[in-house]
């Protein structure tokens, strides 16, 4: 289950599901039935058992059916019984996340939209849960990303301010039960919402943490083509169409180490909003005004991608990228 955990990060709208688990580039490409729009839908660890608990069920039906397929529960408001560390907030599995989520409210959301602290919590959860794919026998969303040595590594720079700040959320939260991978992810879900725009997106917890770096090698990186990223992401049983709705994440994104002589240019023209127009900035727009990532643009204009690229950029983008009827699933 913690492995699936990126595509409920970031809105993946399409539902059309088909196995993808361990394909190659050039099988993809092979593919006469290949459709834009095809997601995985596979399933991984014990959601491949017959027998599954009820949470279990419904992240199965999250990723083969999509988000707006299942009942997203009440989604209504949550008063908490008592005050953290309270034998009332102890004994209501919910309680200690409400704080946490409050407090990451604070940080990541002000009166313009998402914050630069936002942002960083957006990344932070993919790379905790990305450095990993269906060959390796550890890593993904286990926290490991705070709990290693991993933020050393050149490809989670720009992760300082809030990797510091989500091991202050352990320090206070872990004591009542959250476990850091739990805090990273639910993090990237507050700093998605904070976004104006941003998906609601239904928040899971019990994932294991891991206090051993994650394999390397296995984020992506802004120099590589669209080839080399789809296959990274195949890996990591995500279809070419998931890749180009992922990416979408950089409509809340600056880049600080890619150009440091450009530190703070945002990869859209902004960065506190959730809307698609990231899609149409990279496919037309000038390297000046917004910052273009390579890796962007490669898969804005490739062969395989660049139909999906087109659809979200185009005049009904955001209502297919981010539909504000898809059931808001953020709860507390
Ligand atoms: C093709 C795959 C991807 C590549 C090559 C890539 C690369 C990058 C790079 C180079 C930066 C700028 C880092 C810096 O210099 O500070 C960045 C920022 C960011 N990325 Fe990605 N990324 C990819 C996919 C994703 C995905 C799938 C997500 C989320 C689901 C994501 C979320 C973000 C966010 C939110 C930021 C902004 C962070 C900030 O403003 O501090 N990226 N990415
Ligand atoms: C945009 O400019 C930056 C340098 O500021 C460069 O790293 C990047 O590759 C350029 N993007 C494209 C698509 O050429």
């Amino acid at each position: 289950m913690k492995k699936a955990t990126i595509l409920l990060l970031c809105a993946a709208t399409q539902a059309v599901a088909h196995p993808g688990m361990g394909r190659v580039m050039a099988e993809i490409q092979a593919r006469d039935d290949f459709v834009l729009g095809a997601r995985s839908g596979s399933l991984l660890g014990d959601l491949l058992s017959g027998v599954l608990t009820a949470v279990g069920q419904v992240i199965k039906d999250i990723l083969q059916l999509g988000t707006g397929a299942i009942d997203p529960g009440s989604g209504g408001s949550y008063t908490p019984p008592g005050k953290l560390g309270s034998s009332a907030c102890n004994s209501d599995t919910l309680c200690v996340w409400y704080y946490v989520a409050s407090q990451m409210w604070g940080d990541f959301a002000d009166a313009g939209g998402c914050t630069d602290l936002g942002r960083g919590a957006i990344r932070q959860g993919f790379h905790d849960a990305a450095a990993w794919d269906v060959n390796s026998a550890y890593g993904g969303a286990d926290g490991s990303l705070l709990l290693s040595d991993e933020l050393s590594r050149s490809e989670n720079r720009g992760l300082e301010e809030i990797g510091a700040l989500t091991k202050t959320y352990y320090s206070t939260y872990h004591p009542y039960g959250a476990g850091m991978a739990d805090i990273i992810q639910l993090g990237a879900i507050v700093g998605t919402v904070a976004c104006p725009g941003g998906p609601r997106i239904r928040a899971f917890s019990g994932r294991k943490d891991n206090s051993r770096a994650a394999p390397t090698g296995k984020l992506p990186l802004p120099a590589m083509d669209a080839p080399t990223l789809i296959d990274l992401f195949v890996k990591k049983t995500f279809t070419a169409s998931d890749l180009v709705a992922l990416v979408g994440a950089h409509t809340a994104a600056k880049q600080r180490f890619v150009d440091p002589s450009r530190a703070g240019a945002s990869l859209d023209t902004d960065p506190q909003i959730w809307d698609a127009s990231f899609y149409s900035e990279t496919l037309t727009g000038d390297n000046k005004t917004t910052f273009i990532l390579h890796s962007d643009k490669a898969l804005a204009t490739y062969s395989v991608t660049q139909g999906q690229w087109k659809t979200f950029a185009g005049s009904s983008g955001q209502s297919l990228w981010s539909p504000v009827s898809v059931v808001s699933l953020y709860e507390w």
